[in-house]
């Protein structure tokens, strides 16, 4: 035993080195961000930009894996069950807070599984439709919805997808019924939306700002408390009579649980540098939204936003568990 013991804490003390000199070199290899959504789309948007600002900080490429489906709780899984080394990262957003009230056999606990890394930005949504759709204001489409338009098609990016809250807060405040069709993505759901192939969808600012703005969709209301500076005309919820209403797509970048302190640490400099990038700032801004502050681009603050997230969406979706 004595011999074991000397040989167990030889290997420690050859092991111990040998793990915080991985710890002190990392990155020593390219990282690899998995967005569980479709390339193109809003969440791909943000990830693209903060890779490429967190790729000159760490002198490592940091590449963006697109792993869409089931609203992204695929994807999300994927990394909860990945190497915890520092080099399979998540970037998602509020949905992995609403995975395990609405998938009850996930193979995997999103507020568990997951180590956080920090939040990095809170994307505005908008209400939008195909450019020819006849109801000219919310007022009109809510009244279309529960008439002539009762089988009006709206795309999300799947069951837990923002674009898929977003409708279900909507049909809880307002009765009216409509045809989900899920995508992999809202990128290519948007596709058909441009194409009039489906009516409506509830959409990033990242992924409709530039379709409003070339008048290619046309625009019903923003998601938010206030209106947004870059779409000045279009009306919130709230004030179109959803007292209340709002929903934003608050995005964050996590590592797989057991992931080392220490690079937690560092990823978690390197994004709030990245946040602090001109380019990613000024991206952001045309595209409606904005990084967070510091202090919020925080292990410890993404840990307290994301549980009490959890709490607030699993009692907002107690009942809506996917079957
Ligand atoms: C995407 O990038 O496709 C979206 O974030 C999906 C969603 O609506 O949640």
């Amino acid at each position: 035993m004595k011999r074991l013991f000397a040989a167990a804490v030889m290997t420690a003390a050859i092991a111990l080195p040998t793990v915080s000199a991985a710890q002190d070199k990392y990155p020593e290899r390219p990282i690899t961000i998995v967005v569980p959504a479709a390339a193109g789309g809003p969440s791909d948007t943000v990830a693209r930009l903060v890779a490429d600002a967190m790729q000159a900080d760490l002198g490592q490429q940091v590449l963006i894996e697109n792993a869409g489906g089931a609203g992204g709780s695929l994807g999300t899984g994927r990394v909860a069950k990945a190497e915890a080394d520092g080099y399979t990262l998540l970037l998602y957003h509020i949905g992995v807070a609403t995975f395990g009230a609405l998938y009850p056999t996930l193979p995997y606990n999103p507020g568990e599984d997951l180590a956080s890394v920090g939040l990095v930005t809170e994307v505005p949504m908008t209400l939008v439709g195909r450019k020819d759709l006849a109801p000219s204001d919310v007022a009109a489409l809510f009244t279309w919805l529960k008439g002539e338009g009762a089988n009006a098609t709206f795309g999300t990016a799947g069951v837990g997808a923002v674009s898929d809250l977003c409708g279900k807060l909507l049909v809880n405040a307002t009765g009216i019924k409509m045809n989900v069709v899920p995508y992999k993505g809202t990128g290519p759901a948007m596709n058909d939306l441009l194409g009039g192939q489906i009516d409506l969808m509830c959409d990033q600012t990242t992924n409709t700002a530039n379709q409003i703005k070339g008048g290619d969709i046309k625009p019903y209301a923003v998601t938010t408390r206030e209106r947004i500076s870059i779409l000045p005309d279009t009306p919130t919820l709230a004030e179109s009579g959803l007292k209340d209403f709002e929903i934003s797509a608050w995005h964050a970048i996590w590592a797989p649980k057991g992931t080392p302190e220490p690079i937690r640490q560092k990823l978690a400099e390197s994004l709030a540098k990245a946040l602090k990038n001109p380019t990613v700032i000024e991206r952001f801004a045309a595209l409606g939204t904005e990084p967070v502050s510091s202090e919020m681009a925080t292990p410890a603050a993404l840990d307290e936003h994301f549980q009490s997230e959890i709490k607030r969406w699993s009692k907002l979706l107690a009942g809506s568990a996917k079957q």
